[in-house]
């Protein structure tokens, strides 16, 4: 592979103690550029501005997809991916969807890899810090005719991270807007999905909730997600979380919650949910926990739902099946816990 190292490295003017999500880039990306009907040859470039012509069909029709994964430092200074084998799966059925070529593996692989061990102190050992890394597709083509572009570009860059969200999470029950109809994009990672939801969730947001909770488009009486991420709730000792379908994402995290539950012995259900299932258990008591899963955030609890202006305070449980779960999940991704469950890998280019 093609690399071309930066010439100033940004890493001794980087404040690690201050990365609010997304906002901080690694020296480097990789790039590679379909046309003619293939994809060329991926390189590596000092991570920076891209050519884009004004007409590139991905500034005017949204035809582009994502994916976010991380990568987590052991005490062996070694770089473990989690599930890579997952992201990559999961992007191109994203890309599928969009109409978009898929992406091969071994470009996927090595292109990780090579950029992984090349931004390698990007990705702090230090509790806490994690390396997330971002690769997306989009429709690179010059052409404002509606229709699928004949040329597309992927890339992958990385972020030096810590938190996705500080502080509490107060979170409303949205029975107007909705983020995907039966039959949409709901179960890809379609950036157009998270354009759609920043409108509804600026309204929450000037309320003082820090996310929405997703309705059924149909009916707006099921819950399907929670801003950025899966949903769940502990009612008694079962866990529920919405059933997968094409409205919803197939979490990463979620599925690995969802193993780690059942094998601490937990009962686990997915399901379709009633919002009036979740506030009948508040009511009698049994709503004991509600939390989001998703890569960006880990395990996230939620400490409040609102439903019609009224507000259900979740208290913490001294048993907290998510404090269990996030712990376990994490000690796995950062090699501290012994993954019994193949999910992570070395990175060793
Ligand atoms: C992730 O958890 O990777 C997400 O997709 C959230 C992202 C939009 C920041």
């Amino acid at each position: 592979m093609k690399v071309r190292k930066t010439s100033i490295s940004k890493l001794n003017t980087t404040d690690f103690s201050n990365l609010p999500f997304g906002t901080v880039f690694s020296d480097h990306m990789l790039i590679c550029n379909y046309k003619d009907g293939k994809w060329g040859e991926a390189k590596i470039l000092p991570y920076g501005p891209i050519p884009m012509p004004p007409g590139a069909q991905v500034l005017h029709y949204g035809q582009s997809v994502f994916e976010g994964m991380k990568a987590f430092k052991n005490n062996s200074n070694e770089i473990l991916l989690f599930r890579k084998e997952e992201n990559f799966k999961r992007l191109n059925q994203s890309a599928e969807r969009l109409s978009i070529p898929e992406i091969d593996e071994e470009t996927f692989m090595n292109g990780l890899d090579e950029l992984l061990a090349l931004d390698n102190a990007w990705c702090k050992k230090e509790e806490g810090y994690s390396l997330y890394i971002r690769p997306f597709i989009f429709a690179s083509g010059e052409c404002v005719k509606a229709s699928a572009s004949y040329e597309y570009t992927f890339i992958i860059i990385t972020s030096p991270t810590t938190k996705y969200y500080a502080g509490e999470m107060n979170v409303v029950v949205e029975e107007h807007y909705t983020r995907a109809p039966q039959g949409g994009v709901g179960y890809a990672k379609a950036a157009g999905n998270y354009a759609a939801s920043f409108y509804p969730t600026k309204q929450a947001n000037a309320k003082g909730f820090q996310q929405l909770i997703w309705t059924d488009a149909k009916e707006h009486k099921y819950i399907e997600e929670s801003g950025t991420m899966n949903i769940w709730f502990r009612i008694d000792d079962t866990l529920i979380t919405p059933a997968l379908s094409d409205s919803i994402l197939g979490g990463i995290t979620r599925d690995s919650i969802v193993t780690l539950a059942e094998d601490n012995s937990i009962k686990v259900e997915q399901r379709k949910i009633l919002i009036s299932e979740v506030v009948d258990a508040y009511k009698n008591g049994t709503l004991k926990e509600a939390f989001g899963t998703g890569t960006a955030v880990t395990v996230n609890p939620i400490n409040t739902i609102t439903f019609r202006e009224k507000r259900m305070v979740i208290e913490s449980q001294k048993d907290s099946f998510a404090i269990k779960l996030k712990q376990q999940l994490q000690g796995i991704q950062k090699g501290s816990i012994v993954d019994a469950y193949d999910w992570t890998s070395k990175v060793t280019a």
